[in-house]
């Protein structure tokens, strides 16, 4: 296994880091429960007409940036609600991508999927990953190399090698212009006359692509998510055999050009010919 760079002296493997992350997402966890049983409509704040962030979010944010900073002093961070949107730039040092509730729409209409995710990139690349869904309990892990697991048993992606057998899973966004709102829907127009077994939007990206990883979805792609809704899901992704990419055929994921499409390599392959030449 590799081991991390000199800067997170005190951790030999990836593996003692996610130790930390574990607990940092259960505590996430715990907050977000707390307060969905408690929450009212005040707390809840537009970032855009549709876009909305709640206390919540933010008082998540500043303690897992809180106890990350103090087990880990020389880290930089990317996290959700404290990046200005000009300033989502990953440099290669080692740094926290960080987003406190993917899935805030859900929280705010307490519909179950939503999570804390939580991801460590050295040199650009995810290197440990952590999505976890307090309200089902499921926490989803990988470190470089060393595989993905749900609640600590390994998992794989789906080996699904057509559209009739597959289910693919998008997100409509926060994009409410003309061309956004024709980006989603022609391509899953074209999905359905393509014979898709069926389309599901949930609501979280990371919950998504980690529901890919355990192959209970056999594909997610979105256009418009940014590096925190995707960065720990997309190790997840990887290790457990899928592959990520920006949607064109044979693309690699880029954290930061707001795309995403993930699955085994069947699907991804007949997806990413098939769609977004709108
Ligand atoms: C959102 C979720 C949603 C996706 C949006 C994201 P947020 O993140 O991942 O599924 O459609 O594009 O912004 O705002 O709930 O952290
Ligand atoms: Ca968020």
């Amino acid at each position: 296994m590799d081991a991390p760079s000199q800067v997170l002296a005190g951790y030999d493997t990836y593996d003692d880091i996610l130790k930390v992350v574990v607990d940092v997402a259960h505590k996430a966890g715990s907050m977000i429960l707390a307060a969905l049983h408690t929450n009212t409509d005040d707390n809840v704040h537009h970032k855009g007409r549709v876009d909305l962030v709640t206390d919540t979010d933010r008082k998540v944010e500043a303690e897992v940036m809180r106890i990350l900073k103090e087990k880990f002093p020389h880290t930089h961070f990317l996290a959700e609600e404290s990046t200005e949107a000009a300033k989502e730039v990953l440099s290669n040092e080692p740094t926290w991508i960080i987003d406190p509730i993917d899935g805030t729409t859900n929280f705010v209409h307490k519909h179950p999927v939503f999570c804390v995710s939580i991801a460590l990139a050295i040199a650009g690349n995810v290197v440990v990953g952590v999505v976890y869904n307090p309200q089902l309990n499921e926490l989803f892990t990988a470190t470089r190399r060393g595989g993905a697991r749900l609640n600590g048993v390994k998992i794989s992606v789906s080996r699904a090698d057509s559209l009739e057998k597959a289910v693919v899973a998008t997100n409509v966004g926060v994009d409410r212009t003309p061309e956004g709102v024709e980006f989603l829907t022609k391509n899953i127009q074209k999905l359905l006359l393509n014979n898709v077994q069926s389309i599901r939007c949930n609501g979280s990206s990371a919950w998504e692509m980690s529901s890919v990883a355990c192959g209970r979805l056999d594909a997610f792609y979105e256009k418009g998510i940014h590096s925190w809704d995707i960065a720990a899901a997309s190790l997840i992704v990887t290790e457990a055999g899928g592959v990520v990419t920006s949607f064109e055929p044979g693309s690699t994921l880029d954290l930061l050009n707001r795309r995403v499409l993930c699955g085994n390599r069947a699907i991804v392959d007949i997806i990413s010919n098939l769609l977004f030449s709108t």
